[in-house]
């Protein structure tokens, strides 16, 4: 397959990820991220099919995350964002075949109303690793949430201030 960009940091391929997946060398990959449609009935410059019965998507949804999974090194990590509704069975299937992680939760909130339903306030992102530790694992420092007025802390840590970091 002829990549559609190459640059000192890599090649970017365009096709369809089954197709382009089978391409790549088994246990190749560091880390590998899915941002599929959440089939939800929306038109796509690709004509693919975002209409689909529940089995028939997430079976799709299988198919390629056994590719992710073949491709992934030990040790490398597999994300996975998508709507609540499709992470909890597809958090199950890589579950019983990776380690899990976390379920990240993105505040996502458009605010319109859904008639007779709650509305989703947030976007779930599954971060599993194969095998037992992350190769690499930076975790981002959050800084210490602060009064931007006062400048004094939020919270009183309930006593255990001294075990923080101060870097946050
Ligand atoms: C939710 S969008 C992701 C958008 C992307 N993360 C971005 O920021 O541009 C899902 C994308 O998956 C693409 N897609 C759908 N089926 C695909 C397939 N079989 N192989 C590769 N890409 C596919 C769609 O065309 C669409 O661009």
């Amino acid at each position: 397959m002829i990549p559609i960009l190459e640059t000192g940091l890599g090649k970017l391929y365009q096709g369809d990820c089954l197709e382009v997946m089978r391409g790549v060398e088994e246990a190749s990959v560091d880390l590998a991220f899915a941002d599929p449609p959440f089939n939800l009935g929306k038109k796509y410059t690709s004509n693919i099919d975002d209409d689909r019965a529940s089995h028939e998507y997430l079976d799709w949804c299988r198919a390629w995350l056994d590719e992710m999974m073949r491709v992934l090194k030990p040790g490398g990590a597999l994300f996975l964002w998508n709507l609540p509704k499709w992470n909890l069975p597809l958090g199950a299937y890589l579950n019983d075949r990776l380690t899990f992680r976390h379920w990240i939760s993105v505040d996502i909130k458009y605010s319109l109303p859904i008639q007779k339903r709650l509305y989703p306030s947030h976007y779930a992102l599954l971060y599993f690793i194969k095998g037992d530790k992350p190769t690499v694992f930076h975790p981002d420092r959050q800084p210490v949430p602060c009064c931007r007025h006062c400048g004094g802390e939020l919270r009183d840590y309930g006593g255990y201030k001294d075990k923080m970091n101060p870097m946050g």
